[in-house]
Parts: C-alpha cells; sequence; structure tokens
C-alpha cells in the first residue's frame, strides 16, 4: 500500500520486507542468532520510523489534531513495547525460534492497521499545507 511520501513509503516496504524475512525463517529453521539479529534490526527500524512520523506529526496544530495524534502515537507504543517485549523473550538463552513464532505473529498483525493509520495522519498534513498532497 502506497501511502504518496517518498520516505515513509520507502521505510514500510523495507519494514514489511524483513517482517516477511523474518516470517519465513520461523516456519523453516533458523537460529535463534540469525533471528535475534534480525529482530534487533527490525525493533531499531520501527523505533527510527515511529520518531520520524511522530516529528512529523508535531507539525499538526494540537488544538484541531490533539485526539488524532494522541490515538497515532498510541499505536505506535503498543507497536515498539510489544516488539521490545519480543526482542527480550528472544534473547532469553533458553529461546527457540519455535517458541518466538506465535509471540512474533501477535505482534507482527498490528502492522497493516498502522500504516493505514498513517494514510490518515499524511491527509492531515496536507490539508494543514504541511507536506505536499500526494
Ligand atoms: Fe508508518
Ligand atoms: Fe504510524
Amino acid at each position: 500500500m502506497k501511502l504518496g511520501h517518498e520516505k515513509l513509503d520507502a521505510d514500510h516496504e523495507a519494514i514489511i520486507s524483513l517482517a516477511h524475512d523474518i516470517d519465513r525463517d520461523l516456519t523453516g529453521r533458523c537460529s535463534i542468532e540469525a533471528l535475534r539479529t534480525k529482530l534487533n534490526r527490525l525493533y531499531a527500524m520501527l523505533t527510527e520510523h515511529c520518531v520520524f512520523e511522530e516529528d512529523l506529526m508535531d507539525l499538526l496544530p494540537r488544538e484541531r489534531y490533539a485526539k488524532e495524534v494522541e490515538d497515532h502515537k498510541r499505536g505506535h507504543d503498543r507497536l515498539l513495547n510489544g516488539f521490545l517485549m519480543l526482542v527480550n523473550f528472544a534473547d532469553r538463552t533458553s529461546a527457540s525460534a519455535e517458541a518466538v513464532q506465535p509471540h512474533y505473529r501477535l505482534t507482527i498483525d498490528t502492522l497493516a492497521e498502522l500504516i493505514i493509520g498513517d494514510s490518515q495522519l499524511l491527509g492531515s498534513l496536507a490539508k494543514e499545507g504541511k507536506i505536499s498532497p500526494a
């Protein structure tokens, strides 16, 4: 799903591609070490991406967009907190790829929903003249 914002679309594409890559690893045979490396990379990408979006959100006038911005940030927080728990779980010495899989699914399922929410954010930014419309 392209939103028409170069950086956000590139980020989403890279995030989804790595998320699918991890998904494939989890259904096949992969070492927990390789999995940890990828999970950490995805967590870093998600964190950077959410910070970038939240900086954009700060351009919106608070009096009209406080609720929209707070709701969106809450979605980011839920994803990042869930992902951090997942990274910590995978970091346990006893962890295996099989044990990580169900937690991964639950965490990553919110991604598509969040990207749909990003289109609302971009719409608001365009409406306020903070970015050029797609
Ligand atoms: Fe996003
Ligand atoms: Fe977002």
